[in-house]
Parts: structure tokens; C-alpha cells; sequence
């Protein structure tokens, strides 16, 4: 009763806001139609735009109000997972969004960094300037070396594509795996720890990584690019060392591609906007320019550019168990990292029209280096007896239904996943490549291995599979 009640306030509350936010637009139009005192109507302009930022955030904290009620309105019932779906697939949604918007600016802006033309016909003021035709329209851009002699009023920033895609990643993060530490984040075969624990040191983590980079970056390691770059790349693969030695395999290869993700947006944070916000001030007070403030900005920024790759591989591979399936997860992270980011390195190199003959093919050997240690054994192992289905479907009782059935008893999975379930001997051949895969190959079945199978039910498996999977 007393949540109903809160939920319709709530209700109420964003009702209001949503109304604030058409009251304020209408001011604001009626006060650009009379545009007398200039000074006036910008600073009244500015405190509407502030009031304009406090209605949304109103807006959105309500809403995540809303649904935290929800939550424990729905908490222990059937509703519960169903909630938590709905939530993972709306902000993973989000997540995905921002982050194409914000990493197709930045892409973008590399390009035109890159491919300006720098040498023809250009004014004094200007480093370089492009054309480009695009949706039917020509566009023609300039670069300037410093700033233009009157800072305009209308100047686009781009920041909130990456705050967002951060917040909407953090969520994910807590949506996936903290709310339900103690079936993802954590896996008792690799170190026992509390949900509270593990999630400790999940966020502490990424708080430690941006000291150790921000410091790096710094010091006079941070001009020298190789030896940057190799001493980066060594702290990377101990984190990745780090993470599969705390968290489940697939929660460390998260959390690895969080904490790049998590320096890039605190490059943007910290860095990137403060120097540009201190450039703008500087211009429009007429004061000389700090050159290190914009040189600051482009390191971070090109910095940014070389995690993309290795961010965007990482979150994908997450979805695929053969990645952090190998016994040595961290390994494959690290590959992947470093092969991604040569290939943004060749991209990067041929934007600015530079050949780079041993980039590309290097880059592409490294990332097949992956698929190549983690390819299944020739041989593993001979099948000296002629496995039924009865013993399979033992093991698949004892090991596998707890989860994958109309009715699972396992403690936090209550609906089959995936909606796959091993009740009859049929359902288990249609899916017998699939349980090849994961419970042969990868061995990521059973999840976390929280059924305890032994390696001797995993050969029965395979050589039940192999003789042909006969369910007679
Ligand atoms: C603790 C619960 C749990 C147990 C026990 C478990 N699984 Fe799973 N299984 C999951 C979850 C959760 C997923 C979906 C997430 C994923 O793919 O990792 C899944 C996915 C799968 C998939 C992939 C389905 C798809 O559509 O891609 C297969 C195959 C599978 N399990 C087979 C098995 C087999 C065989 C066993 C027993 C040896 C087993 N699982 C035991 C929880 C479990």
C-alpha cells in the first residue's frame, strides 16, 4: 500500500516537471522576441538554461525513483526478473545509443584532424579546412590554429554523449551484474568473496586505474609515446590479469572494458572539457592562450581514440564464451586489446594518408593469435566406451536442470535462461552443439561451474556427442 501511494506521488511529481519544462521554453521564446538589453537577456538566458538542466535531472531522477519502487513491489515475486530484463534491455539500448554517438563524434573529429587540408589557400588564422558532401548537402569547415578573434555565441560542445554513455554503462553494470553479484560477478572456483566485497573492488578498481593513467600521462613517461604506450599496455594486461583472478571470467572481461571505458569518459571529465572550457575563457577575455591546455586536450583526446577499438571489442566479446572461456582469460584480453588498437593505429595512419604496409596485416595476425590458442585440442582424449543417453541425461539432471527447466530450482534463476531446458532426451540433442561448445569446449556450463560437474561428466559429454548423439 504505502509503495502504491509513494509511486503515485512520484507520478505526480513528474507530471509537474514535464509541465515546468513547456512553462520554461515558453519564457524563454517570449524573451527572445524582445532582445533590447543584450547583457540582460543573455545572463537571463543562461539562469533559464540552468533551470531548464535542474527540470531534467528532476525529471530523471524521478523516474529512477519510479522504478526502484517498482522494484520492491515486484521484489520476490515472478515479476522480479521480468523487471530486471526489461531494465537490462532498455538501458543496454541506451548504453549502445550514446556511445555510437559519442564514439562516431570522436571518430569524426579524428578524421577531420586527419584528412584537413592544411596547405591550400588558407587564411592566416586558419590551420586547415575540408568540404565534404554529405545527405544530399555540401558542408565546408574550417580549422583554427588558435581560437577566432570573437569566440561565437552558438558553439557546439560535445560531452554529454559521453557522460550519458558512462551513467548508462554504469547502470548496466549494476542491472547485470551487482544486483546479482552472487550469481555473475562472482565465481567461487576462481576466490571466494561477498557480492559486497566483489562489487568493492569492481568500482574501486576503475578509481584506481584513472589515478595510475592520470599520473602516467603526467609525468615525463606521458610525452614519450613507445615508452608510454609499452608501460600502458603492461598495467593493461595486469588489470586483465588482475580481473580473472578475482571476478567470474565474463565479469572480468566487463570490467576491463569498463575501466577503459571509464578512463576515456574521465579524459573528457577531467581533462578535455576543463582545458577547452579554460581556452574559451581565455579567448573571450583576450588573453594569450595557453598552448599546453590544448596540447593537454589532444593527447587525452588521441589517447581516447586507440581505446575505442579495444573497448568495443571487449563488450562484445562478453557475449561470446569461446573469448573468456580460455583457461587463461586475461591472455585473450590482452591480445584482443593490443591487436584492436593496431587496428585503429592503421586506420588512424592511412587517414592521414601515411602507408603503413605492417600494421594492418600484424594487428590482424595478433587478433587471430586469439582464435588460434583458443581453438579446441586435435585430441582430447580417447572414448573408449559407448555412451547412452541414460548417462547423459543423468548428468544433465544432476548438473543442468536446477537451471534449464519449465521450472528451475536454483536459487536466483527462476524462468530457464535463454529459455533453453533439458527436461527430455530430445531437447538435449537439438541443443547438442550448442552443449558442445559450452560444456566441452569453453566450459562455461554449468554457469560458474555451480553444479559442480566433474571433468570426467564433461568427456562423457563429448563422447556421447561424438559417437553421434544417438537418443536410443
Ligand atoms: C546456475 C544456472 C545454470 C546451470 C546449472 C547451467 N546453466 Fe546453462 N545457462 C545458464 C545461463 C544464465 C545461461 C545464459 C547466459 C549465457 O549464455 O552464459 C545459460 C546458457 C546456456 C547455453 C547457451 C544457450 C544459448 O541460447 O546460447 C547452453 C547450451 C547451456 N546453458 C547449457 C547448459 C548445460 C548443458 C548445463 C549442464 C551441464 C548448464 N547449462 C547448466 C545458467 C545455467
Amino acid at each position: 500500500m504505502l509503495g502504491l501511494g509513494l509511486l503515485t506521488m512520484l507520478f505526480i511529481i513528474l507530471v509537474m516537471l514535464i509541465i515546468m519544462t513547456y512553462f520554461i521554453r515558453n519564457v524563454n521564446d517570449q524573451n527572445s522576441k524582445d532582445q533590447d538589453n543584450e547583457v540582460q537577456h543573455n545572463s537571463f538566458k543562461n539562469s533559464l538554461s540552468n533551470a531548464q538542466t535542474y527540470v531534467y535531472a528532476g525529471i530523471v531522477l524521478t523516474c529512477v525513483a519510479m522504478i526502484t519502487v517498482i522494484y520492491f513491489l515486484v521484489k520476490g515475486t515472478p515479476w522480479e526478473a521480468h523487471l530486471i530484463e526489461w531494465m537490462n534491455i532498455v538501458v543496454r539500448w541506451m548504453h549502445i545509443t550514446f556511445g555510437i554517438a559519442w564514439i562516431g563524434a570522436s571518430f569524426y573529429f579524428v578524421f577531420l584532424e586527419n584528412a584537413l587540408n592544411r596547405t591550400k589557400d588558407l587564411r592566416d588564422e586558419l590551420a586547415g579546412n575540408l568540404w565534404a558532401v554529405h545527405g544530399g548537402g555540401f558542408y565546408y569547415l574550417e580549422k583554427y590554429k588558435v581560437a577566432p578573434q570573437k569566440i561565437p555565441k552558438d558553439l557546439h560542445w560535445f560531452k554529454y554523449e559521453a557522460y550519458f554513455t558512462w551513467v548508462s554503462g554504469f547502470c548496466l553494470l549494476f542491472i547485470v551484474y551487482y544486483f546479482n553479484a552472487s550469481a555473475l560477478l562472482i565465481d567461487k572456483n576462481v576466490l571466494d568473496i561477498s557480492s559486497f566485497t566483489g562489487i568493492g573492488i569492481g568500482i574501486g578498481s576503475f578509481v584506481v586505474s584513472w589515478i595510475m593513467y592520470d599520473l602516467l600521462c603526467k609525468s615525463p613517461i606521458g610525452k614519450r609515446n613507445i615508452l608510454f604506450t609499452v608501460i600502458g599496455t603492461v598495467i593493461a594486461f595486469a588489470f586483465a590479469f588482475f580481473y580473472t583472478k578475482v571476478f567470474s571470467a565474463r565479469a572480468a572481461y566487463i570490467h576491463f572494458g569498463a575501466m577503459l571505458g571509464s578512463i576515456m569518459v574521465a579524459n573528457v571529465f577531467f581533462v578535455i572539457i576543463p582545458s577547452q572550457k579554460a581556452m574559451v575563457k581565455a579567448a573571450k577575455e583576450n588573453k594569450p592562450l595557453n598552448p599546453k591546455l590544448g596540447k593537454n586536450a589532444g593527447l587525452r583526446s588521441l589517447h581516447n581514440n586507440y581505446f575505442t577499438l579495444p573497448v568495443l571489442f571487449v563488450m562484445i566479446s562478453n557475449h561470446f564464451p569461446s573469448t573468456f572461456g580460455y583457461k587463461y582469460p586475461w591472455l585473450i584480453l590482452g591480445i584482443i586489446t593490443i591487436g584492436s588498437a593496431g587496428v585503429k593505429h592503421y586506420l588512424n595512419l592511412k587517414e592521414k594518408g601515411q602507408l603503413s604496409v605492417w600494421v594492418m596485416p600484424v594487428s590482424v595476425l595478433i587478433l587471430l593469435g586469439a582464435a588460434f590458442i583458443s581453438a579446441p585440442p586435435k585430441d582430447p582424449g580417447a572414448c573408449n566406451e559407448t555412451i547412452s543417453i541414460n548417462q547423459v541425461s543423468e548428468i544433465v539432471n544432476k548438473r543442468c536442470v536446477s537451471c534449464h527447466s519449465s521450472k528451475p530450482t536454483d536459487d536466483f534463476y527462476k524462468t530457464a535462461p535463454n529459455g533453453v531446458m533439458f527436461e527430455t532426451p530430445d531437447e538435449i540433442v537439438k541443443k547438442k552443439d550448442l552443449i558442445k561448445q559450452r560444456v566441452v569446449i569453453t566450459k562455461t556450463m554449468p554457469q560458474n561451474n555451480k553444479t559442480n560437474i566433474t571433468q570426467e561428466e564433461r568427456d562423457m559429454i563429448r563422447c556421447w556427442i561424438n559417437q553421434g548423439a544417438s537418443i536410443k
